[in-house]
Parts: structure tokens; sequence; C-alpha cells
């Protein structure tokens, strides 16, 4: 037997704390791989790949929803919560996904959506025919319509993904949605939301999951008093804890109650917070109080440049110092415009706009092939993520950029997916382009995703970002991290960072408790330095210099 690693010993000495630096990988199921040949990947497809993952190297992978749903948001419409969707298995292909991720040391985070449920759950239809005044209605948020007849809405607002927040029913009573018209929000002030989801959690936890990823952590709580404001008066005020819909103080009610489930599990259960929220109050999420840690989510936003990268790690840090958690990096999401793509496009107007919004720009212009420069996107991407490796903390991969994939634009308007487009008017593209299915194959059907097709066009392109093609080449994305995830196993040590001064205002160093160092030149000119201490490097690197957007990691021995 090998010798454990220093992660390992470190898991071993407080298996408790197994989430603080953990190298997490994001899976949106029904993207990931198809077993049985209906173009939608599923939970046995995940089970096949379990020895794809252990190469690979995580501790960790989080599932997005993979639970009955009409997938008017991609799963984020939940329809039952402690159940499998029957295009993606059962509740014991659950169970042996788990048992073999389990076998593999990994662990296993499921998604948590408590602001919604989905129209067709089954409290939703119930309140739908229970009928205005009903108790059933109270689990949700219903209203009488203004004006005479009470056919307008109570408020004016507008919902997350666009279009209005209130959708009027048969009867013509309203009711509130954050999101799609298809995820009305829950009532938090009633006692049968939270008992359901305390069995939800236990669930679960019961089966062995690891931890939870609690979806929009920051929107549960509501003071809907009425008379309600309009969309502007609301605009107007601030979120401090009172605010009527966002980051209310009283939503970590909730948490404390969570905490009590997660805490009576030997190891207690963990929980990453997606809350949205003014970075002076992610600490009250990333407590140990509440949910313990809390998605940081800068880089998303931030370009390929040195003095935003080394802000936010220094802000994020004394963030977690904060809180007592430990902070957490992300690059891409199932969310967001993928990394190499942000990191690839010639950017003009880079200086006012950030750039996944420019990508959202760059779609709607027609998405110009002259307009990206893919090597320099993933080359830069590639260092991107071993400076963020090198880093104390959790890092939340997401699946597919470990293949170097860029966002995918060739995707027609009769098969786009996202009901952000939709609600849009096909003015935000949404999120398809990073949720297309998986390659693992350079050739076949959906180049081995499955035998039956994607439900999501793959382009041409997708053959050289093939896993097959990554495991062929030496210096593949693919093979880099998984170089890069075992020596980071290797090299794990204690959460402190030191910032290396290096002369340049494009090139950052910084080095941790241990001498492990990382260096990345986030400019264009190489940067000179002593480079024998060398363990790795995101290019084809020369003696004694870091080449322009590359970075590396120096290490005793
Ligand atoms: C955040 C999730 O990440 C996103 O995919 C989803 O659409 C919204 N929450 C609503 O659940
Ligand atoms: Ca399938």
């Amino acid at each position: 037997m090998p010798a454990p690693s220093a992660i390992e010993q470190l898991a071993a000495a407080d298996p408790a704390s197994w989430w603080r630096q953990a190298v997490v990988y994001q899976i949106y199921p029904r993207s990931f791989a198809d077993s049985n040949a209906d173009g939608i990947g599923d939970l046995p497809g995940i089970t096949a790949r379990a020895d794809y993952l252990a190469d690979l190297g995580v501790d960790a992978v989080w599932l997005s929803p993979f639970y009955p749903s009409e997938l008017a948001d991609g799963g984020y419409d939940v329809a039952d919560y402690r159940n499998v969707d029957p295009r993606l298995g059962t509740l014991e292909d659950f169970d042996e996904m788990i048992a073999a991720l389990h076998a593999r040391a990994i662990k296993v985070v499921v998604d948590i959506v408590p602001n919604h449920t989905s129209d067709q759950h089954e409290w939703f239809q119930e309140a739908l025919a229970a009928g205005r005044g009903s108790a059933a209605r109270e689990r949700y948020i219903f209203r009488d319509g203004l004006g005479e007849y009470g056919d307008e809405p109570p408020a004016d607002w507008e919902s997350v993904f666009g279009g209005p927040a209130w959708h009027r029913v048969a009867d013509g009573q309203w009711y509130f949605h954050s999101f799609a018209k298809e995820q009305p929000d829950l009532n938090w002030d009633h006692p049968d939301v939270h008992e359901d989801f305390l069995k939800t959690l236990r669930f679960w936890s019961d089966r062995g999951v690891d931890g939870f990823r609690i979806d929009v952590a920051h929107m549960l709580t509501k003071d809907l008093s009425e008379p309600l404001p309009s969309a502007a008066e609301l605009a107007e005020i601030p979120v401090d804890g009172n605010h009527p819909l966002l980051d209310r103080d009283d939503v970590h009610e909730i948490y404390a109650e969570w905490r009590k489930v997660f805490d009576s599990y030997d190891p207690p259960r963990s929980a990453v917070a997606e809350a949205w929220v003014h970075f002076d109050r992610v600490p009250h999420y990333a407590s140990a109080e509440s949910l313990g840690q809390a998605f940081n989510f800068d880089l998303l936003q931030a370009d390929f440049a040195a003095p935003q990268f080394r802000e936010i790690v220094s802000h994020n840090l004394r963030l977690a110092e904060r809180s007592g958690s430990s902070s957490t990096w992300v690059l891409s999401n199932h969310d967001v415009f993928r990394h190499a793509t942000r990191y690839g496009l010639v950017r003009h107007d880079h200086e006012t706009s950030a750039p996944w919004r420019h990508v959202g720009g760059w779609l709607e212009a027609g998405a110009a092939e002259s307009q990206l420069d893919r090597k320099a996107g993933e080359r830069r991407a590639r260092a991107a993520t071993l400076f963020l490796l090198g880093l104390p903390g959790s890092a939340y991969l997401y699946q597919g950029e470990e293949l170097g994939l860029h966002e995918v634009a060739e995707i027609p308007a009769e098969q786009r997916q996202d009901p952000t487009y939709f609600r849009t008017n096909a003015e935000s593209f949404g999120r398809d382009g990073c949720r297309v299915p998986l390659p693992w194959a350079a050739s076949g059907p959906s180049f081995g995703f499955g035998e039956g097709g994607a439900h999501l066009p793959q382009p041409a392109w997708f053959a050289e970002h093939s896993v097959a093609s990554g495991n062929d080449d030496p210096e593949s994305t693919l093979n880099l991290y998984r170089r890069a995830l075992q020596e980071r196993a290797r090299l794990q040590t204690g959460g402190d960072l030191e910032w290396v001064e290096t002369g340049r205002d494009d090139v950052l160093s910084f080095r941790r408790p241990n001498g492990w160092t990382v260096i990345t030149n986030f400019g264009a000119e190489p940067y000179e330095t002593d480079t024998s201490a060398a363990v790795l490097s995101s290019a084809v690197s020369v003696d004694g210099l870091v080449p322009g957007d590359t970075t590396i990691w120096l290490a005793d021995a």
C-alpha cells in the first residue's frame, strides 16, 4: 500500500473537516454519462465512470439535482425531494452509485433546493386543487390580485429569470415565484415546510450522503406583509438583514435547525451555501452554527488579471477567517459560461465589461470564431486552475473543465432548454452551452456519452477534447488535472498563504506553510526566476522561465 498522502493524513486526523480543503467535482447528472441510450445522463452512468473520477483524483462529487422533475429549470424544479427521476434511475441505483464512489474514497454531496418546489410537486398540485383560502395554499405564497377584478398581480416584481414574478391560477389567485413560473416559492413560515426539509436531510444522510449544497440559500425567508412594495421601492430597500425577499437574518434560524441534523451524524454532514449576498454577510452562512461553508463566486466575475486575482484571494481568506470556515474557489459551474471561453475572447471592451457578460454579448453577436482564441483561452484556463488548486480551501471543479472544454455556442433555438432563454425572449442565451453532454470518445454516437445521442447537440470540436483524446496526450488538460490533483493531495498543508513579491504587476506568487509555492504569469512576457524546484507547470516550460499565461508549482522534492 502506498503511504497516505498529506490530504489523507489531514482527513484521518479530523474526519469532520474533510471538506475544508477538498477538491469537489460538480456533476450535472443529465449531461455526464448515459447508460441506457435514451440521450440523458443517469446515475448508473456515473457509477460506470467511478474509476474515471478516482483517476482524476477528486475528493468528492457534488451532484446537481437528479430528483423527479419536469425540467422547467434543468432539475432545479423538484417534484419529489426523496426520490430519483425515473429517467435517471432508481433509489437502488443511487445506493449503488454512492457505494461505488465511497469504495474509491470519494464523498458525495447532493443539491437541496429549498426556496421553491416544482409546480408538479404534490403539495402544489394539492394547493391548486384545494382552492383559495385552503390550508394547502398556505405552504406557498398565494395572494389575491389587485384592481377591481383582481386581475393585476399583487406586485409588479420581476422574476430572477426575467418576466413577472407572480402567476395567476385558474381561480384567479396569484402565486409568487422567484424563478420560473414552474418553480413556486415555498412559505418558510409554515411548519410543514420546516419538517419536510428536515426529513429530506435525514433521508439522504441516512443513505450515506456526506454533504449538501444549498440552492439560493439567501432567499428562503420573506416578509410579505402588506402593502407589498412596488418593484421600484423594493430596489431601494437596503439588503441589511431585513429586506423583504433577500438575505434576511432570520434565514439562519432554518440553518440552525439543519445544523442539529448535520451534527447528529458521525462524521457530521457538511453543507455549502449558494448565497449571492454582499461579501460582508457571507460569514453568516459560512459559520459553524449555520451552513458551515459558502461559495465565493468572485473568480467567475474576474478577468484573467493578476491584480484582480490577488485582491479576490486576500479578501476571501480574510472572510474565511471571520467565519472560521475555509474559503471556496470556483472558475466554472452549470450557471456560467465556461472559463476557457471567458479567457479566450478577444476583448476589445475588456476595461468596461465583465467577462462573463462579454461571452453573452459575443453569443448574441453571432459567436464569431474570429473573436475567440481557443488556444489562449485554454492556456489561461489551465494557468488559472493551477493557481486555484494551490490556494488554501476547497476547490470546486465543474464537469468538462478538466477536458479544456469551451462554451458551446452552436445550439439552435429550437434545441435550447434553459428557461432564461425563453423568459427573456432570447435576449439571454442562458446556460445550455456549459451543460452539453460530455465527450468520452473522439468519435461515435454522441462522442461516447451514450448510444442514443445527446439531449443537447455536441459540436464537432468535442472530438479533440474527449476523454479518449486527453488520455492519449501526455500534455492534455485532462492529464494536467490528474497530475495537479495528485500533487495537491501530496503537498496539502495548513490553511495559510503568504504572498511573495515578484517585482511584476502581472505575476503573482504565494507560498504555503510547507514551502509549496505557486507562481502565475498573467502577462505575455516570460518571467525569470529559479525554477529548479518545479514540480508542475500548466504549460511546457523552460528552465529559469515562467512563460506567459502559465502557472508553475515549486516544492521541496
Ligand atoms: C441556482 C442554481 O444553481 C440554478 O441552476 C437554478 O436555476 C437556480 N438556483 C434556481 O433554483
Ligand atoms: Ca439515460
